[in-house]
């Protein structure tokens, strides 16, 4: 029935089974932003067989590879991300969790030299789920959404 909540793209990416309450996070993971020329399309609380309800997010016109796709692993770890060409989904994949992440977060420790007026990009290693910044150590939890650059 969703497909009545929101339409078909003919090309752009579809990012699916986003647990619900993340997908403006899930835009801001992809640097989507105010500031965007394309056509993008939110649809939250969708009902779902598999999630009871779920967000979803469509970008038009743009195509997010594997790479990218990954870093929604960060706050969505069951999404499906659809590359759709001419109405049809030509590529379709699950998220993974990144080893690294690059740029996208930044360090809860003031200290942090990446916290300093130094253009120092952010890095973080993701080992047993955890994220341990490669700067000074600290470790981000649950509050990934708050660190979202
Ligand atoms: N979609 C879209 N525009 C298209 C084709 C697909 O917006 N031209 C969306 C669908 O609405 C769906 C997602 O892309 O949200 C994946 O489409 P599809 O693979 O056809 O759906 P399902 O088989 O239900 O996907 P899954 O098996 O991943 O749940
Ligand atoms: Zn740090």
């Amino acid at each position: 029935m969703e497909e009545l909540k929101i339409r078909p793209i003919r090309n752009g990416t579809v990012v699916d089974h986003i647990p619900r309450g993340q997908a403006l996070n899930v835009l801001r993971v992809l640097g989507v932003d105010s500031s965007t020329r394309d056509v993008v399309s939110v649809a939250m609380n969708v009902p779902s067989d598999a999630m009871g309800r779920k967000d979803i997010v469509k970008v038009e016109d743009t195509e997010i590879d594997s790479t990218e796709a990954d870093v929604i692993a960060l706050i969505a770890p069951d999404a499906t991300v659809n590359v759709v060409r001419d109405y049809e989904v030509r590529e379709k994949y699950q998220v993974s969790m990144p080893d690294e992440i690059r740029g996208v977060l930044s360090c809860p420790n003031p200290n942090c030299i990446t916290n300093s007026r130094e253009p120092v990009e952010t890095v973080f290693d993701v080992r047993d789920g955890e994220m341990r910044c490669d700067f000074c150590g600290t470790v981000l939890g649950d509050e990934i959404a708050d660190h979202l650059v």
